[in-house]
């Protein structure tokens, strides 16, 4: 290629340039000034063809080679100015790159499952209330109708918060044992009919193991109203029990004893993994324990300021950890709260 077609054309593309392409600007301007203006540049191997041209050429060829030479010096100018103007555009980053993919957070197995409990209930008129996790032994307890000195009292090993001053003896301040207590709060801020569920943490005071833990979640369930009757708790856990668990799922109601109801009872459902013909996760009975339930004691509904003679109601209260860990067929509750991303993201897509 002759000289002067060379010159035309790296003039042509010095205009062309743009520093807008550059990933690293300063290193690039630095660069793009090496290579035409450096001691091996275009310019100075131009400068040394243009040595070797006849005489007449020399002049229209000189000509050219400066403005080539002005171009280059004109554009390092032009991108030095740039760099210095928008010092933030001076970084590393192509923007052509393909984007990273964000992994999205998913809802934990247990806050699917309790909004699972309380939707199907929601499906049926119950509505949600919500109670303090740190009680005082009178909604806890006392108003439950757990007498002082009743050993009921020991079913649930307590986490008592404060200490009376100078007395080394627990005050009445605790961590909630079981979610029982919101039904008397609620009792204390509405009139019947009452139909609400009550989820929430609970704290009991035990050695942590696959099958026990100190921290645990309950769906608690009251219904008050004029003529409730054991038939209506009876059909509503059927209900919940086939829409959590299956169509198919049968029910049973055992006799059972607690402080707050009367009757008590305590409901198992058919096994959903071997639909009740015995397995080693019903130990061979065909039935699985899920929560506890009764007709509230009058003594309950007279405490919150419910008049016992019009009204009547059921309750029940189940575990969530239970729960999933029939549904999903986890074998250590430990697990819920360890935090192993191994674990949860095998229920990423449980909703
Ligand atoms: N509070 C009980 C527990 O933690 C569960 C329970 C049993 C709740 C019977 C109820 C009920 O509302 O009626 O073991």
């Amino acid at each position: 290629m002759d000289i002067n077609s060379l010159i035309s054309q790296y003039i042509e593309e010095i205009k062309a340039t743009q520093i807008e392409a550059f990933q690293d600007k300063a290193a690039e301007v630095e660069r793009f000034r090496v290579r035409f203006l450096g001691r091996k540049g275009v310019m100075n191997e131009l400068f040394e063809q243009f040595k070797q041209l006849p005489g007449d050429q020399k002049k229209n060829v000189g000509i050219a080679l400066n403005q080539l030479k002005t171009a280059a010096q004109d554009k390092v100018e032009e991108f030095k100015r740039f760099v210095e103007q928008a010092p933030e555009l001076n970084d590393t980053h192509d923007l052509s790159m393909p984007a990273d993919f964000l992994t999205a957070g998913s809802r934990h197995v247990l806050s699917v499952t309790m909004n699972e409990i309380a939707e199907i209930f929601a499906r049926i008129g119950f509505t949600i209330e919500d109670g303090p996790e740190i009680e005082d032994d009178y909604h806890v307890f006392t108003a439950l109708n757990f007498a002082s000195d009743h050993p009921a009292r020991d079913m649930q090993d307590t986490f008592f918060i404060e200490k009376e001053p100078n007395v080394n003896k627990p005050t009445d301040v605790l961590l909630r044992t079981h979610t029982s207590g919101v039904q008397v709060r609620v009792m204390e801020r509405q009139k019947p009919p009452i139909r609400v569920i009550m989820p929430g943490r609970v704290f009991r005071n035990e050695a942590i193991s696959a099958r026990a833990h100190c921290i645990f979640h309950q769906v608690e369930g009251l219904y008050i109203d004029k003529k409730v009757s054991f038939v209506d708790l009876k059909q509503t856990l059927l209900y919940f029990a086939k829409e959590m668990f299956g169509p198919d799922t049968q029910i049973r109601l055992r006799p059972s004893y607690f402080p707050f109801t009367e009757p008590s009872a305590e409901m198992d459902i058919s096994c959903n993994i071997c639909g009740g013909k015995g397995c080693n996760i019903c130990k061979g009975t065909g039935w699985l324990e899920i929560l506890g339930c009764g007709m509230v004691d009058p003594n309950v509904l007279e405490a919150s300021g419910i008049d016992s003679k019009e009204y009547s109601g059921f309750a029940f209260g189940m575990g969530v950890e239970r729960m999933a860990m029939l549904k999903y067929q986890i074998r250590d509750l430990r697990l819920y709260f360890e935090n192993d991303l191994r674990f949860l993201h095998q229920f990423d897509n449980i909703v």
